[in-house]
């Protein structure tokens, strides 16, 4: 595996790529990686001659009270997975590399960045399109693979591929969860034990909403108010949103018919958690 550090390394190896007539996937990653970045990557690895990873804990996307710092970073270990994965080259690179002195430059995604965890975590997904946008111009792949298990990123880059025209093909993977349920996240780490036995609540009552909408129940409220009694009578969790939307607007929905994601955040302890289904 190529072990790429520079702009100009990327942009050179791609070039040979290009000229070769092979195609490119591309998985971008902020490290700590687990099961479900090697999904990502296992599919991506099945459909292209060339699989790249980008590893960037990216500084835009973090609100000045949240976990930058802290964020795991475990960049051999990483190597290690992305190497048995056959990954043929991995991209780190520096913030001052991505955003050097002057960069004036951002992606706002509008209304779709604003909603869910928008409205919490304000400049989040104008930091996510804006490097993700960066990374597309660098990497130039044939698809990029995105997981599910951020459902609202997938809405914000969607929109931003078709809008600003960007050639590539956004493929969607299915969130990979531990045996109890638990979206895999690199955060989970952060978890206490205690709080780790009572996180698949959340993915718990996401099931129970699925279960009401298959039997016939349409009001938003009653189903809303069903996660909610779950998540609060079986744990700690401090319920920060629980939302039916428009999967694709991501408007809240005012009766369960088709096409519609049910999301939720919840904070157990200092460690927020997200996770989200569609119906
Ligand atoms: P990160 O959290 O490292 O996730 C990288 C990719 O892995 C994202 O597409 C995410 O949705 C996917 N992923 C994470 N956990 C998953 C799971 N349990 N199942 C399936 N897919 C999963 O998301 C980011 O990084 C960043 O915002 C990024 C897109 C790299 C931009 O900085």
């Amino acid at each position: 595996m190529i072990i790429l550090r520079s702009i100009s390394a990327v942009q050179k190896y791609i070039k040979k790529i290009k000229d070769a007539h092979k195609t490119i996937g591309f998985v971008p990653t902020m490290g700590a990686l687990h099961q479900g970045h090697m999904n990502l990557v296992r599919q991506a690895r099945q459909h292209h001659n060339k699989v790249i990873v980008s590893i960037f804990v990216n500084p835009a996307q973090f609100g000045p009270s949240e976990d930058f710092k802290k964020y795991p970073r475990q960049i051999k270990q990483d190597s290690l997975f992305l190497d048995d994965e056959k990954v043929d080259a991995v991209f780190y690179p520096t913030a001052e590399m991505m955003y050097p002195r002057g960069y004036l430059t951002y992606v706002n995604v509008e209304s779709v960045s604003e909603k869910l965890c928008g409205h919490y975590r304000s400049g989040h997904f104008r930091g996510v399109a804006t490097v993700v946008a960066k990374l597309l111009n660098i990497i130039r792949p044939d698809t990029i693979y995105l997981g599910q298990k951020d459902g609202q990123q997938v809405v914000v880059l969607e929109r931003m591929v078709k809008d600003l025209n960007f050639p590539v093909k956004v493929k969607v993977i299915p969130t990979v969860r531990e045996k109890d349920g638990l979206a895999m996240s690199s955060r989970n780490r952060y978890l206490t034990e205690t709080d780790r036995q009572q996180a698949p609540v959340l993915w718990q009552a996401l099931k129970l909403a699925k279960q009401m909408i298959v039997s016939g129940v349409k009001d938003p409220a009653r189903i809303e108010n069903a996660m909610r009694a779950h998540i609060t009578q079986n744990s700690q969790a401090k319920i920060q949103y629980i939302e039916l939307v428009d999967k694709n607007t991501l408007e809240t929905v005012t009766e369960c018919r088709k096409n519609f994601m049910i999301a939720a955040a919840i904070y157990l302890g200092a460690t927020r958690l997200i996770d989200n289904i569609i119906v």
